[in-house]
């Protein structure tokens, strides 16, 4: 069975995924639009968190669509949308439903996932063939040249005390060729970076993180207090503006007759 770092049962998880779904359910929207999911379609989100993408996705394919949302665990799922189908499961264990949905997604999942290969077979399986397959991770590539250069050492510290925790937080840039291998076609991908300041909600997010996690990130020897202080302090700071991460949407379609994955001017 599959471990989660931030599990559910940490205090401020559910505020957490809250503040996920503000800031990321604009771009999953967007995407899922683009790629003409409409009325009717049939569609799977593994790793819905609070449920939010999946509430969305349930009221887009209404009425006569399916919209089926998986997680480890649902115990923070929050969307009580009509029709909503909610299962417990873990995609590790195999494909939910073999061969049967238009669109599988999954968001801020596969970086947490001990076998990410093996997550996305489970995924593109869960694909009816012409189905689509959308997923988006972060690539914490900007951190590599943030500032001040307490703020770069504490990202680097993050980075060992996430590596040492399995969390493969580069997972983004690896996305195309995972799916490509796997002999999905019109593979496309971007990647959308958030720039923030210090007290907006990007920020509020990264210092409940890491305050929760204080005790552990300095147990480990990768972080002190004195860096994990100057970023914190930098989180409220409203002149301070910066970016972290670099989240990539790759899509592609699973071998089969169906619509084209690319957006019309992509
Ligand atoms: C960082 S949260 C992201 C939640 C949501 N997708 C979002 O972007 O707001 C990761 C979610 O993936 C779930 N998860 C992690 N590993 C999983 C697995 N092997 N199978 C199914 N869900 C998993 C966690 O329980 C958690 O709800």
């Amino acid at each position: 069975m599959s471990e989660y770092v931030l599990d559910h049962h940490h205090e401020g998880e559910r505020e957490r995924l809250a503040l996920m779904s503000r800031l990321l359910d604009p771009m999953h929207r967007g995407h899922v639009e683009r790629l003409g999911v409409g009325p009717g379609a049939r569609t799977l989100e593994v790793g819905c968190g609070n449920g939010s993408m999946s509430a969305w996705l349930a009221r887009r394919v209404a009425p006569d669509g399916r919209a089926v949302a998986v997680d480890l665990d649902l115990s923070l799922v929050e969307a009580d949308e009509p029709g909503l189908e909610l299962r417990q499961a873990d995609i590790l264990a195999g494909p939910v439903e073999p061969g049967s949905f238009d669109l599988v997604t999954a968001r801020a999942v596969l970086h947490h996932v001990g076998d990410a290969e093996a997550a996305v077979a489970n995924l593109v399986a869960s694909a009816r063939p012409g189905g689509t397959v959308l997923l988006i991770e972060p690539d914490f590539l900007p951190v590599s040249v943030a500032e001040p250069p307490e703020v770069r050492a504490f990202w680097k510290g993050w980075l060992a005390w996430s590596r040492e925790q399995g969390i493969d937080y580069f997972i983004g840039r690896r996305l195309p060729v995972m799916l490509s291998r796997l002999g999905l076609r019109e593979v496309w991908v971007t990647a959308e970076t958030a720039h923030y300041h210090g007290g907006s909600a990007w920020a509020v997010y990264w210092k409940q993180t890491v305050v929760e996690l204080r005790a552990r990130l300095v147990a480990s020897g990768q972080l002190d207090d004195r860096l994990i202080e100057v970023f914190l302090a930098q989180c409220d700071d409203p002149a301070w503006w910066t970016q972290t991460i670099a989240f990539t949407a790759a899509a592609g379609q699973v071998h089969g007759p169906s619509h084209s994955t690319h957006p019309p001017d992509g």
